[in-house]
């Protein structure tokens, strides 16, 4: 029997200052500052409840697919995490669903835990501050502390880092069209690929020595409404974090012939004169920055090249669902 629940929805974010490589203390602390866009529409919506005294372990539910291994290990541990502040050892049911197809290429790690951060919080009894909230999701993904806030959000790489509010999802009309370039899953995930490179990139050094710089570029360009300075820099930081993570051994090539297709697709955009700006994260899709009144004119521009595209606008923070009477 369930004693008590909470359900919570947080939105995918969009990296605009890539974080890619931690630092090597515990806490799982990214070595680069990041700065992203959470996104609206595309949600995940968790419920945690919390089991009879007697049960021996979590259960994790996602997509409707009963999970075991390493997804219901990584939610254990933030589980572990909640009960130790909250003094309590019963087990939890976390059954989690995404409003988004997985094929979007779209991170569901930071949604997804930052919306079981929010909703085990509560489920268990406690009221962390949204800063406390965000170191706790960012232990279990880095990119989920940002999800923890609405619009623009940066990250920094302090040993306690929790993500920090820019600027409101209402301040500036920009859209990201993401361009899905495949159905497949990604051959290796971000938290093996970062560590990969971390360990094998002759490029990383420089990768971490310049990564600051285009950050607080970027961070600038958000305060100053200056799409044109935000998207080249951008574009700038995730070519660059691919480049470093092509050095590594054996290299780490995310791309597909359709990512490259995408990329010329982008730079005609810009010889039109519409401002358009690529990003790529850890997989071969691309998320194209632009102006909100352009999105819907790209999205259809580029659709040809894709599997399938979907218009995002900035979103809101991560929140708790009240309770169905
Ligand atoms: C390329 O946050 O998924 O999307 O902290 O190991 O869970 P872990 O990694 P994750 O990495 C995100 C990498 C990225 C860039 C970004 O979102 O900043």
């Amino acid at each position: 029997m369930t004693t008590r629940s909470a359900t919570a929805i947080a939105h995918a974010n969009i990296a605009l200052a890539k974080y890619w490589g931690k630092r090597e203390i515990d806490g799982n602390v990214p070595a680069t500052p990041s700065v992203s866009l959470t996104l609206g529409g595309l949600s995940t919506r968790t419920t945690v409840a919390l089991l009879d005294a007697g049960a021996a372990a979590d259960a994790l539910v996602l997509n409707g697919e009963p999970q075991g291994g390493k997804p219901l290990a990584r939610v254990s541990r933030m589980l572990d995490e909640i009960r130790a502040l909250a003094g309590v050892a019963t087990r939890a049911r976390v059954t989690s669903a995404n409003d988004f197809p997985t094929a979007s290429g779209l991170a569901s790690s930071a949604s997804g835990f930052a919306a079981l951060a929010l909703a085990a919080a509560s489920a268990y009894g406690l009221a962390p501050d949204r800063t406390a909230l965000s170191r706790l999701a960012r232990r279990a993904s880095a990119s989920a502390a940002r999800s923890v806030f609405g619009g623009f959000v940066s990250l920094g790489t302090e040993a306690d880092a929790a993500a920090t509010p820019i600027a409101p999802p209402e301040a500036w009309d920009v859209a990201i069209v993401v361009a899905a370039t495949t159905l497949d899953q990604k051959p290796i995930g971000s938290t093996e690929a970062m560590e990969r490179t971390r360990v094998t990139s002759p490029y990383y050094e420089a990768w971490l020595a310049d990564a600051p710089g285009l950050a607080r570029e970027i961070h600038e360009a958000i305060l100053a409404r200056d799409l044109e300075r935000l998207g080249s820099a951008a574009e700038a930081s995730a070519l660059r974090m691919h480049a470093c993570a092509l050095g590594a051994r054996p290299s780490i090539l995310y791309w597909s012939a359709a990512t490259i297709s995408l990329l010329r697709g982008v730079e005609a955009l810009r010889r039109e004169g519409v401002p358009a700006y690529a990003t790529i994260d850890a997989g071969p899709h691309v998320k194209i920055l632009c102006g909100g009144a352009d999105a819907e004119m790209i999205a259809k521009r580029l659709g040809p090249l894709a599997v399938r595209t979907i218009v995002a606008r900035p979103g809101p923070a991560a929140r708790l669902l009240e309770e169905a009477p």
